[in-house]
């Protein structure tokens, strides 16, 4: 064979792939240099089934680090590490079940596995566990195949003070809101050389291959691609609260402000009509993200949530419902009533699930408190509004004449909703 300066080339650009016998993974970035990094033998590749190992080091400062395998934590297959108090480091097999606190998973299909040597606890407090897993190509929740090109993982970590123990079902904090991570890894680049644990070379310190250990926390070219499909999770709920919050908190009470402000029934139909179609697509977001999440109805904000919307579909029958029978018989009656009051009972209990929402994301502080501010003031508006309207009419109805009156029909005859003026014209 000739070896052209050519292929000297392109192996020594393709590096890992074609001498690959280095573990991957990334130091992900916001992690305070936490790193994992996996590697697969060749036989475990070719027969998608067998020993797997990986590493997963802290820092010191951190309570627990865990990595996992599959998309979100619903599902996954869950590795938690933390130090065990004798200077070496304990890992816990969890499954996840949605975004609570995975439980240590002691049934037969638990994933097996076994600390290695290079693990434990360093004179600076920083540890690592490295660990063989014999069957994490398949568990309860999921599969994975050992030479995927884009193989799902996820990561998390919290900050705090040693949890030292051995026990591998101790209760472990919840992380913080961005203490997480999603990646995924081309396997394919993670071969290491044979069966035996890879991170007792020189190597192990930089946290994997292919030039990732400088936690740059973006993945790319080098089989390591960080948050792929977590970026549009996290966009997909960004849409679903931003576009919640503007429906419930200023959509709908503007929209109902404009009926006594204006007085004219299609500017406010068709203004709570473009809100109503908001707030399904808000809905539909929601729905995906809570799949997404695996914590679809079985929270207070996703169950109070699907109801306020449901019961939000029959408010247009209302409201048109109300209109026909005004043109008859030019007064309220009690769908007028049924439409106002529902109307605002709701918006008000939209108001507080997107305060849930914000409550079930971990929302930062600043955030929470801007909700609140806006949906405050807006209301604040409504009632102000509606408290000088009805004075208005008050005062203007007992002088006969004029005021704040409404325009049912849309085409400039005014009416008193008090009935004392009512317009005959009104078609
Ligand atoms: C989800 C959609 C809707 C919501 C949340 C909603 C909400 C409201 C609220 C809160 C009020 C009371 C306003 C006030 O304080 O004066 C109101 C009044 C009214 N709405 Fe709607 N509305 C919706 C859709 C509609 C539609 C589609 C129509 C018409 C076909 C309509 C017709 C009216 C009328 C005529 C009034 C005035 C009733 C009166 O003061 O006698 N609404 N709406
Ligand atoms: C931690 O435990 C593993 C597995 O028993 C062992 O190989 C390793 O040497 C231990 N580390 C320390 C620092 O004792």
């Amino acid at each position: 064979m000739k070896i052209t300066s050519q292929s000297v080339l392109a192996s020594a650009l393709l590096g890992t792939s074609l001498v690959s016998a280095d573990p991957l993974g990334p130091c992900p970035s916001g992690a305070g240099g936490v790193c994992y990094s996996v590697g697969v033998p060749p036989s475990s590749a070719s027969a998608n089934s067998g020993n797997i190992y990986f590493q997963i080091k802290a820092p010191s400062g951190f309570s627990w680090v865990a990595l996992g395998t599959g998309r979100s934590m619903s599902g996954a297959n869950i590795f938690v590490a933390y130090t065990d108090g004798n200077g070496n480091v304990t890992v816990s097999p969890r499954q996840g079940r949605g975004e609570v606190q995975p439980q240590w998973d002691q049934s037969s299909t638990a994933a097996d596995l076994t600390l290695l040597a290079g693990s434990g606890v360093a004179s600076d407090g920083s540890w690592t566990a490295n660990v063989v897993c014999s069957n994490c190509q398949s568990w309860s929740g999921g599969s994975m195949s050992l030479r995927g090109t884009s193989a799902p993982w996820i990561g998390a970590w919290r900050k705090g003070s040693a949890l030292a123990t051995t026990n591998k079902g101790v209760s472990i904090t919840q992380h913080g809101g961005g203490d997480h991570t999603q990646f995924t890894l081309d396997l394919t680049q993670a071969t290491i050389a044979s069966d035996s644990n890879p991170f007792l070379t020189s190597r192990e310190t930089t946290g994997g291959g292919s030039g990732s250990g400088s936690g740059a926390g973006s993945g790319g070219g080098n089989g390591i691609t960080i948050g792929e499909g977590g970026s549009s999770r996290a966009t997909i709920l960004a849409a679903h609260g931003i576009i919640g919050a503007l429906v419930m908190a200023v959509l709908y009470p503007l929209g109902s402000l404009l009926m006594p402000l204006l007085g004219r029934w299609w500017v406010h139909a068709a203004w709570q009509f473009v809100s109503f179609c908001l707030m399904w697509v808000a809905f539909g977001l929601g729905v995906q993200s809570a799949k997404d999440s695996g914590i679809l109805f079985d929270q207070a904000h996703t169950i109070l949530g699907t109801v306020v919307i449901c019961l939000f579909a029959v408010q247009p029958v209302l409201g048109f419902v109300h209109h026909r029978q005004y043109v008859k018989i030019q007064r309220r009656s009690a769908v007028s009533h049924a439409h106002i009051w529902f109307g605002r009972v709701l918006i008000v209990l939209g108001i507080v699930n997107g305060g849930l929402g914000l409550q079930l994301a971990d929302e930062r502080n600043s955030l929470v408190i801007a909700y609140s501010v806006v949906a405050g003031v807006v209301m604040l508006c409504y009632f102000l509004a509606k408290g000088f309207a009805v004075l208005g009419n008050k005062r203007t109805s007992s002088a006969g004449f004029g005021g704040r009156t409404y325009k049912e029909a849309g085409h400039g005859h005014s009416y008193d909703p008090s009935r004392r003026q009512g317009d005959n014209r009104y078609a």
